[in-house]
């Protein structure tokens, strides 16, 4: 049977527009799931938006409207923000929380972990972060506040629905020590058994007794779901999945699960504890990945350094925008990004560098009646077996930085053998010199396939019909 790659985003909260941390990690796992559909394994790639629970229901009334009608509007953004003529993902599927499948199939799984005695009546009493929709414990807080949102918690005693969580620690450790369970990069590992062996894990409140925007609990209606057991699940329901245990789709496990490092903590323990519950095979591998800050700090409207997705794509065209993504620093650590720095990358690696290299080698090309007319033979297999090493190893930073000494490396073998004065005096020369170029142009071109698809593809072409169109213009 074909080798499979099953591939996902988290889903992203309908609260607000999405921005460029949601963008990151989606082209991220786009460039993975090209690449691995190039390696002909059957791959599936799965994004989607996670629509229920108490910040959303507050923002909506905030803007005096039906929860529905306000996730259904976000959730169109996000869909269309994925699409080709922006950030070009090629997700196999978009799934909504809202979606009545994916409702169906929840309900299904609570009455299933109710009906095998994984849950019990009690009462929570915590701090809650409505930001991050998660109880926090006294020493996560900074001067009694979240340190990722900011705000206080408020302090909340409830009757609820808990799934007993310490059962299953010590397998947890065990299967994350052995990387049956891989955990990427090694630090996240340690940092995550380091947290599993120092203290017992407590029980986790699954339903609010006073919040209406959520999944009602099959067995108690009063209830409705917490928004995290609703959003994890969607990595079985976007697969099709019913919520039948016995019935799981053949896609699963997922073998690559990207979150950034502010879900870590709830997707290992939760989320995992959720699937031993249900005696569902864990997944292959997280990899998880650090924030994008701007300027050295972490993007806020008070300090006015949000770079928003929608002025990338403006400014630098789709591929542009996944190019200055991908290759602002390496993926699993933080990335320093600033506008500044971003037009000079760009005007310096894609204007000057990439666009350069194929306008020049393409209208040298189209001078010359032999290499007009006459076919190149290319080497068959063009993916290097260095970029392999990297893309396999999650550095997509490494495979940029590999394309553009390749670019590079070809601009300079032009400038240093002038193929516009060979072309006068030394045809036979000529023809060598830009036969190695287009050769070099055709290994450039499928090696960008999983980052820059549709330059690839005009680059290809060009080389095919000898006309080219400026691929990348310079910017301010
Ligand atoms: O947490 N830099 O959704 P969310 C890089 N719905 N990536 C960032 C980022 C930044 N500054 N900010 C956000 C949720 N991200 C839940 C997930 S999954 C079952 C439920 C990315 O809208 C990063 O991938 O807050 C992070 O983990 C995710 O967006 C959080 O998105
Ligand atoms: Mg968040």
């Amino acid at each position: 049977m074909k080798e499979k790659f099953y591939v996902t985003t988290p889903i992203y909260y309908t609260n607000g527009q999405p921005h460029i941390g949601h963008a990151y990690t989606t082209v991220a796992c786009d460039v993975l799931a090209r690449w691995n559909r190039l390696q002909k394994k059957e791959t599936f790639f799965l994004t989607g938006t996670d629509e229920h629970g108490a910040k959303i229901q507050k923002k909506a009334q905030e803007e005096g409207k039906d929860p529905q009608e306000f996730v259904d509007e976000i959730a169109e953004v996000f869909e269309n923000l994925w699409k080709k003529d922006k950030l070009n993902i090629s997700n196999d599927f978009f799934i909504r929380t809202t979606s009545s499948s994916h409702k169906a199939a929840v309900q299904k799984v609570l009455q299933t972990l109710f009906d095998n005695g994984s849950l019990y009546k009690g009462t929570y009493k915590g701090l809650y972060c409505t930001g991050c929709e998660q109880f926090k414990s006294e020493n996560e807080l900074v001067d009694g506040k979240c340190p990722d949102h900011g705000t206080l918690p408020e302090e909340m005693e409830e009757e609820c629905y808990l799934m007993k969580m310490n059962r299953w620690q010590d397998l947890l450790i065990e299967k994350i020590q052995a990387d049956e369970f891989q955990i990427r990069p090694e630090r996240y590992k340690k940092e995550i058994l380091s947290f599993l062996q120092s203290q017992k894990l407590e029980d986790v409140s699954i339903s609010r007794k006073n919040l209406s925007w959520g999944i009602p609990l099959p067995f108690d209606k009063e209830h409705t779901t917490y928004v995290w057991i609703d959003a994890f699940l969607n990595y079985l329901t976007g697969l099709g999945w019913n919520g039948d245990v016995k019935n799981i789709p053949a896609m699963w496990p997922a073998d690559l699960q990207v979150i950034g490092k502010d879900i870590l903590r709830v997707h290992a323990t939760i989320w995992l504890a959720l699937l031993l519950n249900l005696e569902i095979e864990l997944p292959k591998s997280f990899f998880v990945h650090g924030h994008i800050l701007s300027g050295g700090r972490k993007m806020s409207k008070t300090l006015g350094n949000v770079i928003r997705v929608e002025d990338l794509l403006e400014k630098f065209g789709t591929d542009g925008t996944r190019y200055l993504l991908m290759s602002g620093g390496t993926f699993g650590e933080d990335l320093d990004l600033t506008m500044e720095r971003m037009v000079e990358k760009y005007n310096a690696d894609l204007a000057n560098g990439l666009g350069n290299l194929v306008s020049r080698t393409i209208k040298l090309v189209g001078s010359n009646e032999f290499l007009k007319t006459k076919k190149i033979e290319i080497p068959k297999d063009l993916h290097g077996e260095p970029i392999k090493l990297f893309l396999n190893n999650f550095n997509l930073h490494g495979a940029l930085e590999c394309i553009n000494d390749l670019v590079k490396a070809a601009n300079k073998f032009i400038e240093e053998n002038k193929p516009w004065e060979l072309a006068k005096n030394n045809v036979e020369k000529f023809e060598e010199v830009m036969k190695k170029l287009v050769i070099d142009l055709y290994v450039i071109s499928d090696l960008l396939i999983p980052f820059l698809p549709d330059t690839a593809e005009k680059i290809k072409t060009a080389l095919e019909t000898k006309k080219v169109e400026p691929l990348f213009q310079r910017v301010k």
